[in-house]
């Protein structure tokens, strides 16, 4: 098949652009565009074989769901079974945006994209490309992350190219993502609400949200997304690794720039570091490797620095790319920085360490890794 890369402009996506897109969608094909989170890989929710379709194009196992895109709360409401105070308060908080609402699913939702659950996934994006698309074909979208499964989700258009060229007709380029790392998601059944996955919107802000309203709900973190604060325990390793790229992933431990450094330098020294090493880290961090590691810098196979303000942000943003392009030059080993698991940093770390997972020098591996 042929791939078209249909161009757009972020801010006022050109809809006579999209045309040929939206038409591919209305025939039951499948079509990958940005959103503020990650690329996703898109089809018309209620067209069972156009979705099959992801399934197959991704190589997703299944039995794991797919959240639907829609475009405002009202319409938002239709896929759930109920609608209630703090369903209501999470979604005019925090949609449109990086956040994805699980809830049981209204009688009237049949479509493999609940993977046989009595509960579906629905987030509605701020970015303008999958807004327009969503009107232009008058149906929510249900879009997994744009990658084959298994890889590291992509968040610029060459990078869902990378994956997906060959396989559907159209990816649309809106330029990079915003965040970097997928939505929130949070579950809110049987009076339960729960964090499934860190996101963009953190853990922190929901819970304000909920204070402020008067809503006494306590916001449940399954433990294999609680890390001790500054620490990154031990332990064996797991069956897959997730988000990964080729390279093996690292953890550059330590609470400080300083404590990081010494590791980095220790593990230079007992020649820990792998055959062709790269880096992932803070500019600061990247500095004092030039500065005071001159042999080490020279030999590592990249070096890419992100920014050190909102640093959480900064590297959560550019976390998935530096995976690809460091797989491009062939690293044998990836060392990336760790950042304090609060506010956007947990959803940061939770990539990481997933991609870490079973790194003999020591990660914590998520409970449960099924493959996404
Ligand atoms: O930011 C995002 O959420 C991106 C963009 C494209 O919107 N999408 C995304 O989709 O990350 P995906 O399929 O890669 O991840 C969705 C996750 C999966 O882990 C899936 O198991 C979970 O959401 N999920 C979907 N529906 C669910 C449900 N009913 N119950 C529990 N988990 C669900
Ligand atoms: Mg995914």
């Amino acid at each position: 098949m042929e791939t078209k890369l249909i161009k757009v402009c972020r801010p006022k996506p050109e809809a006579e652009l999209l045309q040929p897109a939206v038409q591919a969608l209305q025939r039951g094909e499948i079509v990958a565009f940005p959103t503020e989170t990650v690329y996703g890989l898109g089809a018309v929710w209620n067209r069972p074989e156009a979705v099959r379709e992801i399934f197959r194009v991704k190589g997703r196992p299944q039995d794991n769901p797919l959240i639907v895109h829609e475009t405002s709360v009202e319409r938002m409401k239709f896929y759930f079974a109920e609608w209630d105070a703090v369903a209501d308060l999470l979604a005019r908080t925090f949609c449109p945006g990086a956040f994805t609402l699980i809830m049981k699913k209204s009688p009237a939702v049949s479509s493999p994209v609940t993977a046989g659950l009595d509960t579906i996934a629905v987030r509605i994006p701020e970015h303008p490309v999958p807004r327009l698309l969503i009107e232009l074909c008058g149906q929510g979208l249900a879009a997994p992350s744009a990658n084959i499964s298994g890889r590291p989700s992509p968040t610029n258009a060459a990078d869902a190219w990378e994956d997906l060229q060959g396989k559907v007709p159209f990816i649309i380029d809106g330029g990079p993502c915003d965040f970097g790392v997928e939505s929130t998601i949070v579950s809110w059944t049987s009076g339960k609400l729960e964090l499934l996955r860190p996101g963009g919107v953190s853990a922190e802000a929901i819970e304000a949200a909920l204070a402020a309203a008067g809503l006494n709900i306590p916001l449940l973190r399954p433990s294999s997304l609680q890390l001790p604060p500054g620490a990154v325990p031990r332990a064996p390793g797991m069956k897959y690794r997730h988000y990964a790229p080729q390279a093996r992933v690292h953890v550059l431990t330590g609470a400080s720039t300083e404590e990081k450094f010494s590791h980095l330098r220790k593990l230079a020294e007992e020649k820990r570091l792998g055959a062709k090493p790269t880096f992932y880290i803070s500019r600061h961090l990247a500095d004092r490797l030039h500065a005071e590691l001159p042999e080490l810098a020279e030999r590592a196979g990249a070096v890419i620095a992100f920014s050190e303000e909102k640093s959480h942000a900064a590297a959560a943003q550019g976390l998935f790319a530096a995976f690809r392009q460091l797989d491009r030059l062939g690293a044998s080993d990836i060392w990336a920085e760790e950042q304090s698991s609060d506010h956007v940093g947990a959803a940061y770390m939770n990539r990481l360490l997933k991609a870490a997972a079973g790194d003999k020098q020591g990660v914590l591996p998520p409970r449960e890794e099924e493959r996404e």
